[in-house]
């Protein structure tokens, strides 16, 4: 299961990416509004852990973004629908150095079309920090709504949705 966006490949996240998902989320930079600052190494392993099981667990999951030109695994993006979660959600971190190329926007814009036409969802939430001005931009040029805003921990949530289009 990979996706090819062009400059990205997609493919699920596993095991062997624990080094690159470990570098990537000891930048508090890249964890500022997913968790407060920098993961340990430890809870970077609990971290893809969660994500590995995922697959197993709904047949779909998070993807390792990996660059063609470099073969450098540069961030994760993909899916979480976990017991108790609100719902099917699409979410999205890069390595500092991978941003400002548009590599979020297409890896996400391929996630979406695979969300909708080979995983037959029809609605895609997107759950945002307030203050997280790179990622509203990524979920308005994906088209996405803002559909209500939840508190959480003293923190501010925007929950944007993506519906799928021309089907009901
Ligand atoms: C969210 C995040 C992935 C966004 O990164 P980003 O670089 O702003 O987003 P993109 O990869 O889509 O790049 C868009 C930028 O690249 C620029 N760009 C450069 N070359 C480009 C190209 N070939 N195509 C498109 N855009 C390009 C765009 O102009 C845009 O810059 P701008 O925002 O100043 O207008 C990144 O900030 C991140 O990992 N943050 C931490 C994790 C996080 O908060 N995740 C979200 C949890 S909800």
């Amino acid at each position: 299961m990979e996706i090819d966006t062009g400059r990205l490949r997609l493919r699920p996240i596993t095991a062997d990416d624990f080094e690159a998902h470990a570098r990537i989320t000891s930048d508090p930079e890249v964890m500022r509004y997913i968790h407060d600052g920098a993961l340990s190494r430890a809870q970077a392993w609990w971290n893809i852990a969660r994500y590995v099981g995922h697959w197993h667990l709904r047949g779909y999951g998070i993807f390792a973004a990996v660059e063609q030109s470099s073969g450098d695994v540069i961030g994760h993006m993909g899916f979480l629908n976990p017991e108790g979660g609100r719902g099917f959600e699409l979410g999205w971190a890069l390595a500092r150095s991978a941003w400002g190329k548009g590599y979020a926007l297409e890896g996400t814009r391929a996630l979406v079309a695979h969300a909708f036409d080979e995983l037959d969802q029809r609605h895609i939430a997107c759950v945002i920090h307030a203050d997280n001005v790179r990622s509203i931009r990524i979920a308005e040029r994906l088209g996405a709504a803002l559909e209500r805003e939840e508190a959480e921990g003293g923190k501010r949530l925007l929950i944007y949705g993506i519906v799928r289009p021309g089907r009901s």
